[in-house]
């Protein structure tokens, strides 16, 4: 079922509510989640990626052994006509959030991903060590072709404990995944094509 912006919002700021996490399909319509996995494909073929880290600022360490996708960091005062109507759907769901959950979130950091065959991200939480700053974590898939689930699955845990229970998310374009930061652990699991997103975290004031 597809929703109005704002039911879809209303309806993805409950499940936060009352689970902590949201998985909603459409959340951008398909041809800006194609423009923005053009523009991503682009930029990817000029080299603009670099590898991903873990950590922050001095901690900040490029790990192959725990997550070897490539990303790009966006700049908010130079964003593409889909990167901002994004940006204009994620700034409905940030003072909804605000208003009914009393989050607090203030600002946004993202970046593209590109995930290329054979590569993966392993079990993780999204807060780093000496910041809590990252407060709900947002991703939106790019991947449009009914092969999302050679794509590297989102594996996401619903417990702490190494016996939790999880489950799987195909990364199929248009779904965002939302989840508060530092409460769940995921991981990406190997990529067998190539796969595509846009990563964000809505963070709290410094
Ligand atoms: C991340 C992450 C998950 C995904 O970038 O921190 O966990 O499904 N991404 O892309
Ligand atoms: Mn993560």
């Amino acid at each position: 079922m597809e929703l109005a912006p704002a039911d879809l919002c209303a309806a993805l700021v409950d499940e936060l509510a009352n689970q902590g996490w949201s998985i909603r399909e459409h959340f951008l319509d398909p041809a800006s989640v194609e423009k923005l996995a053009e523009e991503c494909r682009s930029l990817w073929r000029h080299d603009a990626f670099h590898d991903a880290g873990v950590g922050q600022g001095d901690a900040l360490l490029v790990r192959p052994d725990i997550r070897s996708d490539q990303v790009l960091w966006l700049d908010e005062n130079r964003l593409t006509p889909p990167q901002r109507r994004y940006f204009e759907r994620l700034e409905a769901l940030r003072q909804a959030a605000n208003r009914e959950l009393q989050l607090g979130l203030f600002d946004f950091e993202g970046h593209l991903a590109v995930y290329p065959p054979g590569s993966f991200y392993g079990r993780h939480l999204d807060c780093f060590q000496n910041s809590n700053r990252r407060a709900l974590t947002c991703i939106l898939y790019l991947n449009g072709d009914g092969r999302e689930e050679d794509r590297g699955q989102l594996r996401f845990y619903l417990e702490d404990g190494p016996d939790s229970p999880y489950f799987d998310v195909a990364p199929r374009g248009g779904t965002l995944v939302t989840f508060l930061s530092d409460r769940f652990y995921h991981e990406v699991l190997p990529a067998r094509r190539e796969r595509l997103s846009l990563t964000g975290w809505f963070r709290r004031r410094a």
